[in-house]
């Protein structure tokens, strides 16, 4: 599958390069044509010697030191490359990929890229950890980098924690999912909702629920990486990774998402209603932070509109409506329930008893129900690996 794919790796100054020859000889094996660009502090940890024999090309380290008169352009690698894979790379490198400091050619290569880039981070915990990091990590998220975790494990430090660069065969095996996405949902306009909406109290208290809108982020993630022209609707969320070319529309309360929903539902091939919205709303707030008397106050609470609900009724025919269903008892029997009340071709069903699953967790555990009655249940994994079933079970049926 990887035969005659262009992989430029970037190596930076990290003990864990010593695994780069490793990922190189299994790419070399699947046919991959690969040139190697490293930071000059790289060559300290492996030769460039030998990557060169590895790779079966000249790896480049600093043309500007060369001095062999001769121009190395340091955009060609970057219009070159199926992929570039950025492995080892250090909190230092990181930083200077999120600030655009271009003052090696591994740095001008990635600012010139023109396909997706993978980022593979390895340094001591305490740097992996630090909120300079962290940040740089994020920026780098959102201007549509991928990355490929650090893994726990014990340090070159001697400390123990998160911060090993993945092993080659985890790269490897990162890559063969790059290059065997499909890009079959191109053409088609997809709406996902995210997050959970907050209805507001006062000036500083809201009704809201657990949902960090994570599986919405995975699913518009997913939809984007497809092909799809995706709009993420998404009440407060502390994701911020989505891929640059989604269009994000920030709601905070249930009245919003339904109005911003509506905007855009007629123009949808696909809507995938993951959002948490609140089923009730206080419609009075008060002015100002409400004091307490030491009396017990009581709030009336009015229900908010179902959008999934109005979302069916104005259902264009061929588009595809899937709604989630949060249960905690006869969850089967509710979740069907819903999908024939809100007349959806999918409901996607989420157990308050499945432990790891669901609201604050990475990963989530759902059964994917189709109108047809056809079943998928699913074991518990990444919420990204969740999304790619979900779109999957549409697309299946579409
Ligand atoms: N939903 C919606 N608008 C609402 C409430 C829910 O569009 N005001 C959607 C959710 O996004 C989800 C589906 O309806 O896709 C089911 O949500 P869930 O909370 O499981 O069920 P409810 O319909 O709210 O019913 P109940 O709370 O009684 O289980």
């Amino acid at each position: 599958m990887l035969k005659g794919k262009r992989i430029v790796i970037g190596i930076t100054g990290g003990i864990a390069s010593y695994k780069i020859p490793f990922l190189i000889r299994l790419l070399i094996k699947e046919g991959v044509d690969i040139r190697v660009i490293m930071t000059p502090a790289a060559t300290n940890f492996v030769t460039p010697l030998t990557l060169s024999a590895l790779s079966r090309n000249p790896v480049i380290v600093d043309p500007f030191k060369e001095a062999t008169g001769e121009w190395n352009s340091h955009v060609e690698l970057g219009t070159w490359a199926d992929l570039m894979i950025f492995a080892p790379v250090t909190a230092n490198t990181l930083g200077k990929m999120a600030h655009g400091i271009a003052d090696n050619v591994l740095v001008t290569s990635y600012l010139s890229a023109k396909c997706p880039v993978y980022l593979a981070p390895s340094m001591d915990l305490d740097m992996y950890n630090h909120p300079t990091t962290k940040k740089n990590i994020e920026t780098l998220l959102s201007n549509g980098n991928l990355i490929i975790e650090p893994q726990v494990g014990e340090l070159a430090s001697g400390l123990s924690g998160p911060g090993r660069m993945a092993e080659p065969e985890m790269i490897l095996q990162k890559i063969h999912d790059f290059f065997s996405t499909k890009n079959d949902l191109a053409g088609k306009n997809v709406l996902v909702t995210a997050g959970p909406t907050h209805e507001k109290i006062d000036a500083v208290r809201f009704i809201g629920n657990y949902s960090t809108g994570l599986m919405g982020f995975s699913l518009a993630n997913e939809a984007a990486a497809r092909g799809a022209k995706v709009t993420l609707i998404a009440g407060p969320s502390q994701h911020s990774f989505v891929n640059p070319a989604i269009i994000k529309v920030d709601v905070v309360t249930a009245e919003e998402m339904y109005k911003a929903c509506m905007a855009v539902s007629p123009d949808m091939d696909i809507i995938i209603m993951s959002a948490a919205v609140a089923d009730f709303t206080f419609p009075d707030p008060f002015a100002g932070k409400l004091k307490k008397t030491g009396n017990k106050i009581s709030l009336d609470l009015i229900p908010t509109k179902d959008i999934l609900s109005e979302l069916s009724q104005r259902k264009r025919k061929k588009q595809i409506l899937a709604g989630f269903a949060l249960e905690c008892d006869n969850e089967l029997i509710n979740a069907k329930e819903k999908l024939k009340n809100k007349n959806l071709d999918f409901i996607i069903l989420n157990s308050l008893n499945d432990e790891n699953a669901g609201f604050g967790y990475p990963t989530n555990k759902v059964t994917i129900i189709h109108k047809s009655g056809r079943i998928i249940n699913g074991v518990l994994k990444d919420k990204k690996d969740v999304a790619k079933d979900i779109i999957n079970a549409i697309l299946s049926k579409s």
